[in-house]
């Protein structure tokens, strides 16, 4: 099957010989875009069906010679990003050209995974400049992500940033701006948007498997040091070795701290705490899931229990997030809790209950419980007077009679393929899609910020000790709790 020919393969547009080899990249490209190759040869039974697994080889399937290629460059390049990249790069038609980042071994790393040609930098400007960067990858820092994707999408390059997109509101209205200015593809990082699991929930919700939706859940239950953002220091950090200044950017100036370069998350001058970096993934299933566009309360309590190591973030966070009724769902109730100290229990699970039975959504799988309201209400008569008890029997039953019925599976399992290769990697099909085809981004900045704002306002929240209102049409801190 692998290699039989596929008639729903588009051709490759001839590339014109007067051009260079850039300008002839950069025209296929865009005439990818504009004929809209690949979606008008879709079958319609695929097309229909493009948040699943099957469109995937259409994409992957196409002949990328070396000059169509779509050239990416990673701009920060620790743990996730190296991730990102290696992630991208199993996407056919993509390659790397070039890494930036603020500490010497990190680069030294970059050049150890994609070869010794890499060019590598610290100033992310000089990435920028490179015509040969088609798209760059940013996951450096929170408090680094707006400057430098607005930065990169002016300067003409589609950009995947990594989540939570932004620091702050007001940065979030900004990359809205300059994403629609540019026209470029901006593409958030939150990868459960590109999950069959979650296109699948979707699916069963919209089709009224678990009745009307009333309340959601999310658990992160951890009980380990990397758990809690304790991550290793290398032997080497330095000023020597690491550009402190730049670093810090916009926020307070300090003198070198291996620690706020290295375990950033636990500071609130680069990272946003329990509330933007985990609970964020959460919004943006949940948004994805109900076509929601988010709540309008926000409330979050919890405090610092264990690792007292000088951040200034709690390690347990409790947030209650209120979503109004709008046209797409029901009013419902979101329920968040991330514990760091959590003896006993290390868990991660996402729940959506709706009146008539739940979606539980693992990393692999989801669940599906049905559990319709009986009928009968049921009786609870033993109080009252034997005449009356007879009486409300009589009645009762002639209400609802005693019929037998067959009894069926109340519970479904649904797996994802052995040959899955995960909802990071389909993140990024959907993102070169865009880039190359012009397909909408399937999470854009508007969706990033509607998705960070709140957890956002769950900090206002957790530190202020009050209720937070959200608007979520204007994507504004509210007035009105
Ligand atoms: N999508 C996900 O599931 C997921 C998972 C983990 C992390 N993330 C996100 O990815 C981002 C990076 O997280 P991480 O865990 O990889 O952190 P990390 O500390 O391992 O890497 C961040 C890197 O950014 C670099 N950096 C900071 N400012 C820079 C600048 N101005 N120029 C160049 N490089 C700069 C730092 O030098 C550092 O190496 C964060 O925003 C985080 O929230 C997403």
């Amino acid at each position: 099957m692998k290699d039989a020919p596929n008639p729903a393969q588009p051709t490759p547009l001839p590339h014109s010989p007067s051009n260079s080899p850039r300008n002839s990249r950069r025209s296929f490209l865009r005439k990818l875009g504009a004929s809209a190759a690949v979606a008008a040869a879709v079958p319609s039974a695929l097309a229909s069906a493009r948040t699943h697994a099957e469109y995937l080889p259409l994409v992957k399937k196409q002949p990328f010679a070396a000059n169509d290629r779509i050239r990416i460059a990673l701009i920060g390049t620790g743990g996730m990003g190296i991730g990102d990249a290696q992630t991208a790069l199993m996407v056919e038609g993509v390659e790397i050209v070039a890494a930036c980042d603020l500490y010497d071994g990190r680069l030294t790393r970059a050049k150890e995974l994609w070869g010794k040609d890499l060019f590598t930098t610290k100033d992310y400007r000089q990435i920028l400049e490179r015509p040969d960067v088609d798209a760059v990858i940013n996951a450096t820092t929170d408090h680094w992500h707006e400057k430098i994707s607005t930065d990169a999408l002016r300067k003409g390059k589609h950009v995947y940033c990594e989540k939570p997109m932004v620091q702050k509101v007001d940065e979030g209205h900004q990359l809205i701006k300059v994403q629609k200015e540019t026209g470029k593809t901006f593409q958030v990082g939150s990868q459960f948007v590109s999950s069959i699991i979650h296109a699948k929930a979707k699916e069963l919700i919209k089709a009224g498997d678990i009745g009307e939706i009333n309340f959601a859940e999310a658990q992160f239950d951890r009980h380990n040091a990397m758990g809690a953002w304790q991550y290793s220091i290398p032997l080497d950090a330095s000023p020597q070795t690491v550009d402190w200044d730049t670093y810090l950017g916009n926020a307070p100036k300090r003198p070198w701290d291996p620690l706020r370069f290295f375990r950033w998350r636990n500071y609130q001058d680069y990272g946003t705490g329990v509330s933007g970096d985990l609970y964020v993934h959460l919004l943006s299933m949940l948004h994805f899931v109900t076509d929601s566009k988010g709540p309008n309360r926000v409330m979050a309590t919890g405090g610092l229990r264990h690792w007292k190591d000088g951040r200034d973030v709690p390690d347990l966070h409790l947030g209650l997030f209120d979503y109004p009724k709008t046209d797409a769902h029901p009013e419902f109730n979101l329920a968040l809790r991330a514990n760091f100290v959590s003896g006993g229990t290390a868990n991660y699970q996402f729940r959506i209950v709706g009146s008539e039975g739940d979606v539980t959504i693992g990393w692999d799988s989801l669940t599906v419980r049905r559990t319709p309201f009986a009928k009968a209400p049921g009786l609870s008569i033993d109080s009252f007077p034997l005449a009356m008890q007879e009486a409300y029997k009589q009645e009762y039953y002639l209400k609802y009679p005693v019929r037998p019925t067959m009894e069926g599976p109340t519970e479904f399992v649904y797996k994802t393929p052995k040959d899955y290769k995960g909802d990071r990697y389909e993140h990024f099909v959907n993102f070169f899609d865009s880039v190359r085809n012009g397909k909408p981004s399937v999470e854009d900045a508007t969706f990033g910020l509607r998705a960070c704002g709140p957890t956002q306002a769950g900090n206002l929240s957790y530190f202020g000790r009050k209720i937070v209102g959200w608007d979520p049409e204007k994507m504004r801190i509210a007035e009105k709790a």
